[in-house]
């Protein structure tokens, strides 16, 4: 809207010339007259307009607010138009819902949801059913990502038949993720928890944490790494004993030095990929940057900055006070395969079948991934003109005028 008030701004000077050089003499102060009414009608219509639509954006805002299913905004496709307005269901949920409608009691709708999804393999199992446990009695809404197709071993626990389970064979934590937990089937959960199934959560309580999270209104955030955890590869990650939470670390020796001015990774607005957690807007910028094909993730957690909603140096924070254990067991749900070559002990998944090692190929494709996901992200931001980084030190002032219209302003 304001781009056309500008556009019609510097057109109708320009116009008036022509149209005052054509006329005969006379008439001149009359088509003058008539012009610059015409022309103020034309503004202040264009105010009218443009105050009206605002407030209406607003207010659309305000009711999706409300009713978190209600998604008229995208609606006018070609494809919904025989079916009436008040009928569609644009989003969805993962709540299992009764068969018949007095044999529960009624879903409290105002709580809030909150989702954790893991993938597991049976070889986790007793993990996974010490990590599900603490999320349950929080009322977290469970969804495993079984990798190894090994589904059926699950049933004895007693909470199996409360999580949804989704099995493919030989998938990542990424695939899954990307292919069941699109935005618009997880809107209604205020955080996402995509965790790795090798974490020791015996001094995590999900409660807490998200009091944390809350109150530091961080988007994106992981539990800080027990420094004995056998897999630590970024220092951002270990726990600070006496802290409750930490944005950022300080390191003044080596070669990258982080110090108070560093803006981004490896000193600041950082998670990795094992125990993220994301609010509803993170996530679903996340989703979309989930790249279909690189399965293994490799080079994303550099980029979630990006999906900060705002600052990533406060929004992105590591919690201390609520850790886990990573206890670095190479699964292909998880983000382990880093160290795949480095630790061959035998408590790591050995599959040598076929004259192939799992590991090593696992490795070789995650590091040509992260060559692809670079090289796709310089691309497209040659590509796209109107982008501007956010977090280049030129134009740290663009973290106050996000929205794409300010950028393209900014290129007249
Ligand atoms: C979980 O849900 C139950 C039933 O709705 C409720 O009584 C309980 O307080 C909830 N617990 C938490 C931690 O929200
Ligand atoms: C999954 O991977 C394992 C180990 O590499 C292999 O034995 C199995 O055949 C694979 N399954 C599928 C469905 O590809
Ligand atoms: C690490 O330390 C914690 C206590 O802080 C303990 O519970 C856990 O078992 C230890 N893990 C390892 C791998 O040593």
């Amino acid at each position: 809207m304001s781009m056309k008030t500008f556009k019609s701004w510097r057109w109708s000077p320009r116009k008036k010339p022509v149209l005052s050089d054509g006329g005969p003499h006379g008439a001149h102060g009359f088509r003058m007259r008539q012009l610059s009414f015409m022309a103020f009608v034309c503004i202040a219509t264009m105010f009218i307009v443009y105050r009206t639509t605002s407030y209406q954006h607003q207010q659309t805002e305000i009711d999706a607010e409300r009713h978190p299913f209600d998604n008229t905004q995208n609606l006018r496709t070609l494809e919904l138009d025989n079916l009436p307005q008040g009928v569609i269901q644009a989003r969805s949920d993962l709540e299992l819902k009764p068969l018949w409608s007095h044999s529960r009691p009624k879903v409290d709708d105002s709580s809030s949801h909150n989702l954790l999804a893991i993938a597991a393999g049976i070889r986790q199992k007793q993990n996974v059913d010490s990590i599900v446990q603490k999320f349950l009695a929080e009322n977290f809404t469970i969804m495993l990502f079984h990798y190894d197709g090994n589904m059926n071993s699950w049933w004895n626990l007693e909470w199996s038949n409360k999580a949804i389970h989704v099995v493919a064979q030989n998938q990542t934590k990424w695939w899954f993720a990307k292919r069941f937990l699109h935005p618009d089937v997880v809107s209604i959960y205020d955080y996402i928890f995509l965790w790795d199934e090798d974490l020791g959560v015996q001094h995590f309580h999900p409660g807490r944490y998200l009091e944390i999270v809350k109150s530091e209104r961080f988007e994106i955030s992981q539990p800080a790494l027990d420094p004995n955890s056998t897999e630590i590869h970024h220092r951002i990650t270990i726990r600070k004993k006496t802290k409750r939470f930490h944005r950022r670390i300080y390191d003044y020796r080596g070669f990258t030095k982080c110090t108070r001015s560093s803006m981004g990774p490896p000193c600041t607005g950082w998670v990795e990929g094992m125990a993220p957690v994301f609010s509803r807007s993170a996530w679903r910028c996340t989703w979309h940057l989930i790249q279909n094909d690189l399965v293994h993730g490799w080079g994303l957690d550099m980029k979630l900055g990006y999906c900060a909603q705002g600052d990533r140096t406060k929004r992105v924070g590591i919690i201390d006070s609520e850790y886990v254990v990573h206890q670095g067991i190479q699964t292909l749900g998880g983000s382990s395969a880093k160290k795949a070559s480095k630790s061959e002990d035998s408590t790591k998944v050995k599959q040598k079948r076929s004259g192939v090692d799992t590991r090593v190929e696992i490795r070789r494709q995650s590091t040509s991934e992260l060559k692809v996901f670079k090289e796709r992200w310089e691309k497209a931001v040659t590509e796209d003109s109107s982008w501007v980084d956010p977090y280049s030190r030129n134009s740290w002032f663009n973290l106050f005028s996000k929205t794409r219209k300010t950028r393209s302003k900014r290129s007249w």
